[in-house]
C-alpha cells in the first residue's frame, strides 16, 4: 500500500504591501476596527502578476524544495477560485510554464477549502497507484473580485499562493482526510459570477464581487471545523495529544480562537500568519506549511490542516512530517 507524502513545500508572495492605515485612506474603516474583528494588519495586493504567475512561481518554489524533475510530474492540481481563464485550466498554464510535459492537469473549485480538497484528491491517485506525485497548488488574486468599495469584504482578503510536491511513500504522509459540501447554504459567499448579454435575454455586462453574510460563515466555519477535525482524529485512531500543530485557513483570528477553545486545544498549537496576508483563500495553508517547514517546525511532527469557505465546504486532513 503506497501513501502520499508531502516532500517539498513552496509559496509567492506579491511585494506591494497594503495596510490597514493605507485602508482607512480608501473606505470608512480603521486599523483598530480590522484588527480587532479580524486579526489582519495587511495583505499582499498583485499588480500585474496573474493568478497564474502566483501560481507557478509557488509552484517552483515547491519543486526546487522536493528536487524533483519537472518531467517526472504526473499530477498538477491548482485549487483557485480567481483564474483569470474559465479555460483553460491555469493549471495548463503551470504546466508549460514548468515543463512538466507528461503530467495531467486541472483546476479545482472549493474556495478556501480547495487546498485540502486537493490534497485529498491528490492522495487518492497515489492510493490507487494512478500516480507517482503530484503537484499541489492554491493560487489567488482576491483583489480582482473584490468589491473596494464594500468595507464589509474589502478588509479582509490578499494575494499569494502556496504550494506542496506530494510523493508515493511506503510511510504513511498524508494520514487521514475528510471533506465535506453543504450547497444548501452556498448564498452565504459567492464571488465573481460574470453576466453576459446573448441575442436571448436583455441583461446587463457586469461584474458580481465577492459578497458574504459574514456572521453566518463565522457561525460556520467556528461549528464545522471542530466536529470535522474530532471526526478525522477518530477515523484515523489518533488523539488530540498526538498533534503537534494546527493549520488552519487563516480567515479570522477569533475564528481560531473559538476552534481551539472548542477542541480544548492550546492555542501556541495553532499557526497564524493572517496578521501579515489576510485571508488568501485556497493559498492560505499552503503559504502557511511552506512558512512553518522553513522555519524547521514540522520535522517528525502530525499536523492538522482544516479548510472551512465558499460553497460551503470544509475539510481536515492529518498529515505526519
Ligand atoms: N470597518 C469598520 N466598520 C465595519 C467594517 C469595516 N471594515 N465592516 C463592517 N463594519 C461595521 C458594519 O457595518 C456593522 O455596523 P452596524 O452595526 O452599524 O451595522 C458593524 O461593523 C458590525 O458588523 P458585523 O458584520 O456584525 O461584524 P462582525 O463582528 O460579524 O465582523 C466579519 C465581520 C466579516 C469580520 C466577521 O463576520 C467574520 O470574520 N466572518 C467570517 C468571514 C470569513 O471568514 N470569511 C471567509 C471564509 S473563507
Amino acid at each position: 500500500m503506497k501513501y502520499g507524502k508531502i516532500i517539498g513545500t513552496g509559496k509567492y508572495l506579491p511585494k506591494r504591501i497594503l495596510t490597514n492605515i493605507d485602508l482607512e485612506q480608501i473606505i470608512d474603516t480603521t486599523d483598530d476596527w480590522i484588527y480587532s474583528r479580524t486579526g489582519i494588519k495587511e495583505r499582499r495586493i498583485a499588480d500585474d502578476e496573474t493568478c497564474y504567475d502566483l501560481a507557478i512561481l509557488a509552484a517552483k518554489d515547491a519543486l526546487k524544495a522536493s528536487e524533483l524533475d519537472p518531467e517526472n510530474i504526473d499530477l498538477i492540481i491548482v485549487a483557485t477560485m480567481t483564474a483569470e481563464y474559465a479555460t483553460p485550466a491555469i493549471s495548463c498554464l503551470v504546466q508549460k510554464a514548468i515543463g512538466a510535459k507528461n503530467a495531467l492537469a486541472f483546476d479545482l473549485s472549493a474556495a478556501c477549502s480547495g487546498f485540502v480538497f486537493a490534497i485529498h484528491t491528490a492522495n487518492q491517485f497515489i492510493m490507487n497507484g494512478t500516480f507517482n506525485n503530484a503537484l499541489i497548488i492554491g493560487s489567488e488574486k482576491l483583489s480582482n473580485i473584490i468589491n473596494w468599495e464594500d468595507r464589509n469584504t474589502c478588509v479582509l482578503f490578499g494575494d499569494g499562493a502556496g504550494a506542496v510536491v506530494v510523493e508515493a511513500s511506503e510511510e504513511q504522509g498524508i494520514i487521514e482526510t475528510i471533506c465535506r459540501s453543504v450547497g444548501e447554504d452556498y448564498a452565504c459567499l459567492t464571488a465573481g459570477i460574470k453576466r453576459i448579454k446573448t441575442p436571448f435575454k436583455n441583461v446587463n455586462i457586469e461584474q458580481d464581487f465577492i459578497e458574504m453574510e459574514g456572521r453566518e460563515v463565522f457561525e460556520f466555519a467556528c461549528t464545522k471545523v471542530p466536529q470535522c477535525i474530532e471526526e478525522v482524529l477518530e477515523k484515523a485512531k489518533l488523539e488530540k495529544s498526538d498533534i503537534d500543530y494546527y493549520i488552519l485557513h487563516q480567515a479570522n483570528t477569533r475564528i481560531i480562537s473559538k476552534v481551539a477553545k472548542k477542541l480544548s486545544e492550546p492555542l501556541d498549537k495553532f499557526y497564524t500568519n493572517m496578521e501579515f496576508y489576510g485571508n488568501t483563500s485556497s493559498a492560505s495553508i499552503g503559504i502557511a506549511l511552506d512558512e512553518m517547514v522553513k522555519a524547521g517546525k514540522l520535522k517528525n511532527k502530525k499536523v492538522i490542516l482544516a479548510g472551512f469557505g465558499a460553497g460551503l465546504t470544509y475539510g481536515a486532513s492529518i498529515i505526519q512530517f
